[in-house]
């Protein structure tokens, strides 16, 4: 068993490479896509407070598909340039949103949320996909949540082969 021994109380400048390191941890030896962004999803559930939705989408031929999460259900697809998770993948930039209801195309998968980070996966120049994370209060994520997650998803894709086939 994995115990994920992070305290999640700390200030959050201490707290996201506290997090890189156990999740480094707990990805060690294992390299395979589905099993490590199922594991990124649990992870970050159980150790980032105030997320109620955090998971992936995939691109495939310029839509967004739903990949491993934890949450609510979800919408399981997403042309690009649609909904925050559509603006990340069409422009390749992270989007903070401090008020999903004020951005213009939100899509709500989760009426409880309020907030939104999103990060584009790029790897060797490719759009992979989307890392998307909710929250139930406004304005949620601030720059240092933004570079802390730029750090987790790079530890992710690092530890990751992106040659896959389903
Ligand atoms: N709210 C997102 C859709 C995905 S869900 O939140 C899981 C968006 O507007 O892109």
């Amino acid at each position: 068993m994995f115990t994920i021994d992070t305290d999640t109380n700390l200030p959050k400048n201490d707290l996201y490479p506290a997090l890189n390191k156990q999740l480094a941890a707990l990805l060690a030896g294992e390299t395979d896509l589905i099993c490590n962004f199922a594991q990124f999803s649990a992870f970050i559930m159980q150790t980032v407070e105030q997320v109620n939705w955090v998971g992936f989408y995939f691109a495939k031929q310029n839509e967004l598909v739903l990949g491993p999460y934890m949450g609510k259900v979800a919408c399981t697809r997403i042309p690009f340039g649609r909904g925050v998770c559509g603006a990340a993948a069409a422009s390749m930039q992270a989007q903070r949103v401090a008020d999903v209801h004020a951005f213009d195309g939100h899509i709500a998968c989760d009426s409880a949320s309020a907030s939104e980070l999103v990060l584009p996966i790029v790897v060797d120049g490719d759009l992979i996909g989307v890392l998307d994370i909710d929250s139930p209060i406004k304005n949620r994520f601030d720059e240092v949540d933004q570079v802390g997650f730029e750090q987790l998803l790079t530890t992710l894709i690092q530890g990751t082969e992106f040659d896959w086939s389903l």
